[in-house]
């Protein structure tokens, strides 16, 4: 690639701006997701826009590693919590690179950094006279020995009489109550019966702050909608807010207490100083030469937006408003650190038209995800979709793909894709003239409305933009019919002067789309030879030689859109054959039994389940299904269908023939692939290891066996 542009800074117009951007800590209990990308990928782009501008950027994130859910999950897959949280970090950290999320730094929030500032905010906390302690009474598992959050602990609903309803309120009808009114309580984790215990917890004096945070959520760092959003918990008053938790639980013991830790939600947000720091002492000096006090301790002028010159965004779903608009700030005031100057609020992701959903497999993961499709698609749609509004956006799967290929392809490629062969059959080199100067001057003043719209975060309105600009560029193109002017001879330098045009439209237009298609443009930018720079007006190029086009994206084909579904769909099933096999090799290992048995049921339950010999007359692949086998089954007369997860562990062919057990009297189930008419017995580890339970010899199809 030919040297970049050398950015020609007006230094006296140009001030390279400061900033600081965070986008919220992932749990580290789970994976990534196309709901989180939606904040991810916003950021993503504000960030890129940012530096592709000029300014000194910071991109910074971390997994927020701590809580008792993440303790439970480390515990449930037999490892420790540390174990846990490195494994997940380095995944989360492959999928957010694999979507082209450039984080400066992804730290974790179970780090030194962390554990030294959150001791240090808390200090400053309880001098300033903001931590009250008092006793509370909570419910307790005595058996796990551990206090309960209303969702671990489940019963009967006081007012429907529900079963199965989480200890705060009922999903059947609606009722809230306080987990001692459940009938027959129970705890998640172990199933005893829950107790009420005291204990001593410590309280940050929210209160305090209602009128510095009436000002704050007013003052311009929060949308409008928010700000409102919060009158409205102001007005009701504020109350106290418990920052600790008793042990057992995984994150960092008060200083000077025993059995007492911080809640993960007052270390969480620290996290981002916490990894800023961690960035600013690992860079190399010379070259950087960023300070993380100079961006995190209040400088005292009374101007929170501009601290020491430098800005500081917080991008977040709606969800953790109250963390980082009413708790964060407070703290960060008490302890005399500086506010934010934005906290930049997103909705939630829809998929066509609903909640994400496992059994409907728009519940999609980033991984499965990326095992069909590049990035720059998703990345593209979001931003075609997102504005700086809280509303949720839908991400309509028919609509993703008549999208993108419609902009991606039909625009914006099309223009490089109709031209570029006419300059490399004159030599490769662009012509030296501009043949539309109007037209040329729209791309550029157009460069002004664009970048205004992403700094406004209008991403949606920029793509508008931008495919404008496609649109103006194409219509040129087919005006002048360049491939009709070249069958003539001598139209050879007209035909370069268009094509020249035609490509310096594609070169503004893939400097636009820079910050959202990171892949995309470097495949532009190795064709045009250069490094597409936005720090100024662009020029118009000429003379200067070009590269052979290569298709830079292909179509998004229907087909690799169905294959997400169907593997998220197939996820969900291989994740509830997992959770029951883990759970069935709980309770058969008596030394670990801890999980509850299921409640006593009578013979006669037990009698109603009508298990029979059956023949495997035909085994085969279910097109789609990593899984299941398709069974067609004898049962002496009767034939079954019946899909079974066992291909693991058997060839189709090496079934055929056999004879195993079945629960015959189960009631159909529809499943996506058809309908499920029984239930083969199989047990064992899973993988290669599930034993089809040998009959003796002798057992003949339809034979009832229990
Ligand atoms: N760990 C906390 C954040 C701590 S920040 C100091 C948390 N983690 S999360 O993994 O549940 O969510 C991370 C971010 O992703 C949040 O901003 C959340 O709003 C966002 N989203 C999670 N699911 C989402 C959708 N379905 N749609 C859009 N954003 C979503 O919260
Ligand atoms: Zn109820």
């Amino acid at each position: 690639m030919a040297s970049p542009l050398s950015a020609t800074h007006k230094e006296t117009e140009f001030m390279s701006r400061k900033i600081l951007v965070t986008s919220a800590l992932p749990y580290a209990n789970g994976s990534i997701h196309l709901g989180h990308l939606v904040e991810y990928i916003q950021t993503d782009i504000w960030v890129r826009f940012q530096k592709l501008r000029g300014h000194q950027c910071t991109y910074v994130c971390a997994d927020d590693a701590h809580g008792t859910a993440i303790m439970l999950k480390a515990e449930q897959n037999g490892i420790s919590p540390e174990g846990q949280i490195a494994n997940i970090k380095a995944e989360h950290e492959k999928d957010f690179s694999d979507f082209q999320i450039a984080f400066d730094n992804f730290h974790s929030t179970h780090s030194p950094e962390n554990q030294e500032l959150s001791g240090l905010i808390y200090q400053r906390l309880v001098e300033n006279g903001h931590i009250a302690t008092r006793t509370i009474t909570q419910a307790y598992d005595p058996e796990k020995e551990l206090f309960l959050a209303d969702r671990y602990i489940k019963g009967t609903c006081p007012k429907c009489k529900s079963p199965d309803q989480y200890g705060d309120n009922c999903e059947v009808c609606g009722a809230t109550y306080s987990p001692t009114d459940l009938i027959d309580a129970k705890s998640v984790i172990s199933g005893a019966t829950p107790i009420q215990k005291d204990s001593e917890h410590f309280f940050f004096k929210l209160p305090e702050f209602s009128e510095f945070l009436h000002n704050w959520t007013r003052a311009g760092h929060l949308q409008s909608e928010m700000a409102n959003k919060l009158a409205e918990w102001l007005d009701a008053g504020l109350q106290e807010w418990d920052i600790s938790r008793d042990a057992p639980y995984f994150g960092f013991e008060i200083p000077g207490q025993t059995g007492k830790y911080f809640y993960v939600w007052l270390d969480a947000p620290i996290g981002y100083i916490a990894s800023f720091k961690n960035f600013c002492e690992n860079q190399d000096k010379n070259t950087q030469g960023l300070n993380w006090e100079d961006y995190w301790l209040d400088d005292n002028s009374g101007d929170p937006k501009l601290n020491n010159g430098t800005e500081l965004y917080h991008f977040i779903g709606k969800d953790i408003v109250n963390f980082h608009a009413l708790f964060w700030p407070a703290m960060l005031h008490s302890a005399k650190f500086r506010t934010p100057t934005a906290v930049n609020v997103h909705g939630f992701l829809m998929v066509n038209g609903s909640k994400m959903s496992k059994s409907r497999g728009t519940f999609i993961n980033a991984r499965t995800y990326l095992n069909h499709l590049k990035p720059d698609y998703l990345r593209y749609y979001f931003a075609a979709k997102l504005s700086n509004g809280v509303d949720d956006l839908d991400l309509n799967l028919d609509d993703f793909i008549q999208r993108v290929n419609s902009d991606l392809v039909g625009k914006v490629i099309n223009i490089a894709s109709r031209t570029a062969r006419f300059i490399q059959k004159s030599g490769g080199s662009l012509g030296s003239t501009i043949e539309n100067e109007a037209l040329w001057q729209q791309c550029v003043s157009a460069g002004e409305t664009i970048a205004a719209l992403y700094e406004g975060r209008e991403f949606a309105k920029a793509m508008r933009e931008i495919m404008n600009l496609a649109d103006a560029a194409n219509e040129y193109i087919a005006a002048k019919e360049p491939w009709t002017l070249a069958k003539v001879e001598g139209n050879e330098q007209v035909v370069v002067d268009i094509c020249t045009q035609a490509l310096n439209m594609f070169r503004a237009i893939a400097t636009y789309l820079k910050p959202v298609l990171p892949v995309l443009v470097a495949n532009a930018e190795a064709f045009l030879n250069e490094e597409l720079d936005w720090a100024n007006d662009i020029q118009f190029k000429t003379n200067h030689s070009i590269n052979k086009f290569k298709p830079l994206l292909g179509r998004v084909e229907k087909d690799q859109v169905d294959a997400i579904v169907e593997d998220s769909k197939e996820e969900l099933n291989a994740m509830n054959q997992a959770e029951n096999q883990a759970n069935d090799a709980q309770t058969s290992d008596s030394e670990l039994a801890k999980e509850p048995l299921a409640p006593e049921i009578d013979f006669n339950a037990f009698a109603q389940t009508d298990l029979r010999v059956a023949r495997i007359v035909k085994a085969a692949h279910v097109k789609g299904a990593d899984k299941l086998l398709q069974l067609t089954l004898d049962l002496g007369g009767e034939t079954r269908n019946v899909f079974s997860g066992i291909k693991s562990a058997y060839k189709p062919e090496d079934l055929e023939g056999k004879l195993t057990i079945m629960v015959a009297n189960l009631a159909p189930r529809k499943m996506k692939f058809g309908l499920s008419e029984g239930m083969v017995l199989a047990a064992g580890p899973g993988g290669k290891e599930i034993y089809l339970l040998e009959p003796h010899s002798g057992a003949t199809p339809g034979m009832r066996v229990m």
